[in-house]
């Protein structure tokens, strides 16, 4: 079969009319795959619903959103969305897929309709589209974002590869506690290559594996607000059980575990692909922290009021233990052994200039290491938590810890608790959060009182850079976005 003939038999033109329009559709052969010579692939329902929609919400400076036309007067016309929501429903969202899925050759991205419509001719688009072109190449990420789609991966190809070291680029998440921004900080070049604005108190703030969302505890509003990173605007807003603070996400980024603050307490389960609060696991006290286990076995959730540490079980979002602390549960960080399971909690404390050590497996704690006093005059008495931000190297050889009281940075051996080193933050006031990059060779130390991040190299702890970010910068996280 000749290219042209099987142009001429499966090309069809046919008249559509919207409410609005009546334009010529050209309806897609299916038999331009088996032309363009490649395999039957299968679209992915979740990595639509998840990846492709939000694209159409998506605002582009300058550009009409696609929803804006495209749920009424167009051919290819999507569902309503329910009134008050952001976000299409599980029943909508089948619908839209059944439709979309008709506009684009699975395996084929380039003769799809929905990827060469809205991009640029010049860039390989078709000659015109009413709505616009949205894309000038085809290495928009968005545009990828849609390749992918219409080559046949899944959500969970996403989140596994996510995890790799090639996926992504490694980025600093930097929230400022008294700021309306979050900023995004590039570890190579220490610079900020993004921020997210409108954000009133962001609190805590994560990368999902697959590198597309950017999820951040809004305190000012209490809901978890979900980021698009190809726009960085808040596309999602769940409202939680109560006021937030600092969060974690599950290993497969189905599960965001949210620390609620205010009485009665608890952690907030948001999944984050029915984009809806699944469940509170309720502590009795406000929760400050929660963290994830490197092995994703549990999620661990400190409670400040009093101290609890709580350990609960990801399989069933229960609690499957706790230990009761006579202080309130600050910033943790995890080791592992060589099996991958955890090996220690490293617990700062309400009022103890060190650290706590918790034995996992024997659910009891092992020690606590104090830092050495400085004196009185090099003290900066910044109030309340003394030790706050704490962190493991991955080779789980080397701890991080900050001390706000002593104006200091502390590397320690594991896991015989060794102090290998300190960088004192001079010029600077307050080290009171940190985070690592992936190769464990730079901590990131969010210096409250000086409105910057410090960059520090470990092997030689001297503080490498100052990046300017927002008000009061606390909470940070390491993160691989697309
Ligand atoms: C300003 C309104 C408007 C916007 C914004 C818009 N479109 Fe369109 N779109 C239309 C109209 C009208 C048509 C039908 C006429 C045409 O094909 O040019 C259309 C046609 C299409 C078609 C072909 C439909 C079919 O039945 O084959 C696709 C695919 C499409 N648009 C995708 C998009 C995407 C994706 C976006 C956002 C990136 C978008 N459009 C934004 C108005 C819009």
């Amino acid at each position: 079969m000749t290219r042209s003939k099987t142009s001429s038999l499966n090309r069809r033109w046919a008249t559509a009319c919207g409410a609005a329009v009546c334009v010529l559709v050209w309806a897609m052969p299916v038999s331009r795959a088996q032309e363009a010579g490649t395999k039957a692939v299968s679209l992915d329902y979740e990595f639509f619903k998840n990846n492709v929609q939000p694209i159409f919400m998506a605002k582009r400076e300058g550009h009409a959103r696609c929803v804006s036309c495209h749920v009424e007067g167009t051919p290819m016309r999507l569902q309503e969305m329910s009134a008050g929501a952001t976000t299409w429903n599980e029943e909508q969202s089948r619908k839209n897929f059944e439709l979309v899925r008709t506009r684009v050759v699975p395996g084929n991205p380039g003769s799809s309709r929905l990827l060469v419509h809205p991009l640029a001719n010049e860039g390989g688009g078709d000659l015109y589209h009413s709505g616009g072109k949205h894309w000038t190449s085809k290495d928009d990420p968005e545009w990828q974002t849609l390749a992918a789609w219409v080559q046949g991966r899944t959500v969970t190809q996403a989140a596994a590869t996510g995890g790799a070291a090639t996926a992504g680029n490694v980025r600093i998440l930097q929230t400022n506690s008294a700021g309306d921004n979050v900023h995004i900080i590039d570890p190579v070049s220490n610079k900020v290559v993004g921020v997210i604005e409108g954000i009133e108190v962001g609190h805590g703030a994560v990368g999902s594996p697959d590198g597309r969302w950017i999820y951040v505890s809004n305190e000012a509003e209490s809901t978890l607000d979900f980021v698009d990173v190809r726009t960085l605007r808040v596309m999602v807003k769940v409202p939680l059980s109560g006021h937030p603070n600092n969060i974690a996400i599950s290993r497969d980024g189905r599960k965001v575990y949210v620390s609620v603050r205010s009485a009665p307490g608890g952690v907030d389960v948001v999944d984050t692909v029915a984009r809806t609060l699944a469940k509170t696991v309720r502590t009795n006290h406000g929760i400050h922290n929660t963290y994830v286990t490197p092995d994703g076995r549990y999620a661990v959730a400190g409670s400040t009021p009093v101290g609890r540490i709580n350990v609960i079980d990801t399989a069933t979002d229960e609690i499957a233990w706790f230990l009761d602390v006579d202080l309130g549960i600050r910033p943790m960080a995890f080791d592992q052994n060589p099996d991958g399971s955890t090996r220690y909690i490293f617990a700062q404390l309400s009022e103890f200039n060190g650290f706590m050590v918790v034995d996992f497996a024997a659910r009891k704690e092992l020690r606590r290491v104090a830092f050495p006093e400085v004196p009185a005059a090099k003290q900066v008495k910044v109030g309340g938590n003394v030790s706050h931000g704490v962190a493991v190297t991955p080779d789980s050889k080397t701890l991080i810890v900050n001390s706000r009281l002593n104006n200091k940075v502390y590397k320690y051996s594991l896991p015989d608790f060794k102090m290998l080193g300190e960088v004192e933050m001079t010029g600077g006031i307050d080290p009171n959060w940190v985070t690592l990059t992936p190769d464990g060779r730079t901590a990131y130390v969010a210096m409250s009182g000086s409105n910057w991040t410090s960059a520090i190299d470990i092997a030689s702890m001297k503080e490498t850079a100052r990046i300017p970010v927002g008000h009061v910068p606390k909470r940070n996280s390491t993160a691989r976005l697309q």
